[in-house]
């Protein structure tokens, strides 16, 4: 079900969500927006993006505390004491309050296996990754959800939290819900003075 007629709306409607309502994702909104990851472009067709939908209280709360000592560790390299004060009042998750949350994993191919387009760089395999989780970003935009993307984390002791292989290598947790505001149509980090967005994208010609 699309909210949006125009492609051009949801590019610009797409937001980091860290603040989101309470009410639950359907079921069909969620499989909506897997379905939508799973049609992005992989290196070789490799489509190595895995999906681990978290529904374990204990092991959000796992996650979390790795979240919040990495982001500790983090305010430790701001000299700056008005940054530091900004960057401890930033709210760089929704791990505990978002209705769902999805651990994104990158199942890497076997060194054995010859994989088209690897050879310049297996980075490449991550990328499409990256491009599904912005298929599943912008679905979900598309449906009136949106996702938050954590980064912050010890991505070691993420795939220990969730039992994953070590061929799977971690992407970030997406926080999924409703959200409770869209930041007055900006990112977070512009609208609380962090940072201001480039108005331009650098395009050269050689
Ligand atoms: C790879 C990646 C990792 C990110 N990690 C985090 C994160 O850990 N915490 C957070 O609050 N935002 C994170 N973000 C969101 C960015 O801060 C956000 O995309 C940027 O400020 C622009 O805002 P917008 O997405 O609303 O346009 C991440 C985004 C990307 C693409």
């Amino acid at each position: 079900v699309s909210l949006f007629l125009d492609f051009k709306d949801c590019i610009f409607a797409r937001r980091d969500t860290r603040h989101f309502l309470p009410d639950a994702v359907p079921e069909k909104v969620l499989l909506e927006a897997f379905e939508a990851a799973h049609c992005a472009p992989s290196v070789g067709l490799s489509e190595p993006w895995r999906f681990v939908v978290v529904e374990s209280q204990s092991t959000r709360k796992v996650i979390y505390d790795n979240f919040l000592n990495v982001r500790n560790r983090a305010q430790e390299q701001i000299s700056s004491s008005e940054a530091l004060r900004i960057f401890s009042s930033l709210k760089l998750e929704a791990l505990r309050d978002a209705p769902v949350i999805v651990g994104v994993f990158c199942e890497m191919p076997p060194p054995e296996t010859f994989t088209i387009g690897v050879q310049g760089t297996l980075d490449t395999v991550t990328w499409s990754c990256a491009c599904a989780i912005q298929n599943f970003w912008l679905s979900l935009t598309n449906q009136g959800y949106s996702a938050g993307w954590v980064s912050i984390l010890d991505f070691e002791v993420l795939s220990a939290a969730l039992n994953i292989p070590n061929t799977w290598k971690p992407m970030g947790i997406m926080c999924v819900g409703k959200p409770a505001t869209n930041y007055d149509k900006q990112p977070m980090l512009q609208k609380l003075n962090w940072k201001t967005r480039s108005l331009n994208p650098v395009v050269i010609k050689v």
